[in-house]
């Protein structure tokens, strides 16, 4: 079964709270949300691959690392995700973007593939796939299938906030994959918002209503 990291660090909390406070406007939730992303990213490359390079310092060679070139990807699930993407390209510029879009059917409930826009060689790369509220996990067991379907080898999830619901999905549908996470909340309300949550991050992010 996948594993679930709760990002604790208190830069992340701190800015959490402020996310959450419906008194938080579009411009300053957009940009704590493109914070929290960056922090997040901080930690999920932990695991990146270094090769030793040799450079010359003013004084002496010096034996160093740096990455050894393991490409990255990033998969926002529209329309939310796309909040949190810029604040990773901060920390990784040289990642690809890839899009993937769904759509809940009326009748059925079910999540439908409607969009994709995708690199090439996206069975060569580490990819992120980004959804800021894990809810009922509906959209993002679809994403990670339909990005399976095509080709995606190696996936994490990356949220915001998850219901337990959501995390449990995950882990039922798709073993193999690893949740990252600021915090995982109470619960679904009858309409499967997260309690108790942010509300609606796409609509906060955008100022829709
Ligand atoms: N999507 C959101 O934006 N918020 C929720 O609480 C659940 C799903």
């Amino acid at each position: 079964m996948g594993n679930v990291y709760v990002f604790d660090h208190p830069l992340i909390q701190h800015k959490l709270t402020y996310i959450r406070d419906k008194n938080t406007g579009t411009k300053e939730f957009r940009e704590l949300v493109n914070e929290v992303a960056m922090l997040m990213a901080y930690e999920i490359t932990r695991d990146m691959p270094l090769r030793e390079v040799e450079v010359e310092t003013p004084l002496k060679t010096a034996k160093c690392k740096v990455l050894a070139g393991k490409k990255l990807g990033l998969v926002p699930i529209l329309r939310a995700g796309l909040g949190m993407v810029e604040g990773i390209l901060k920390l990784i510029p040289a990642a690809k973007v890839g899009h993937i879009g769904l759509y809940r059917d009326p009748k059925t409930l079910e999540p439908v593939h409607y969009y994709s826009k995708l690199p090439t060689d996206i069975g060569e790369r580490d990819l992120i796939v980004i959804d800021p509220m894990l809810a009922t996990g509906g959209s993002a067991s679809a994403a990670l299938g339909a990005l399976k379907e095509m080709g995606a080898k190696s996936m994490k999830l990356m949220c915001l906030i998850a219901a337990p619901e959501g995390v449990e999905r995950i882990q039922q549908d798709h073993p193999d994959i690893d949740i990252y996470v600021a915090a995982v909340d109470e619960k679904l309300d009858e309409k499967s918002y997260i309690i108790p949550g942010l509300g609606d991050a796409g609509d906060r992010l955008f100022g829709t209503k």
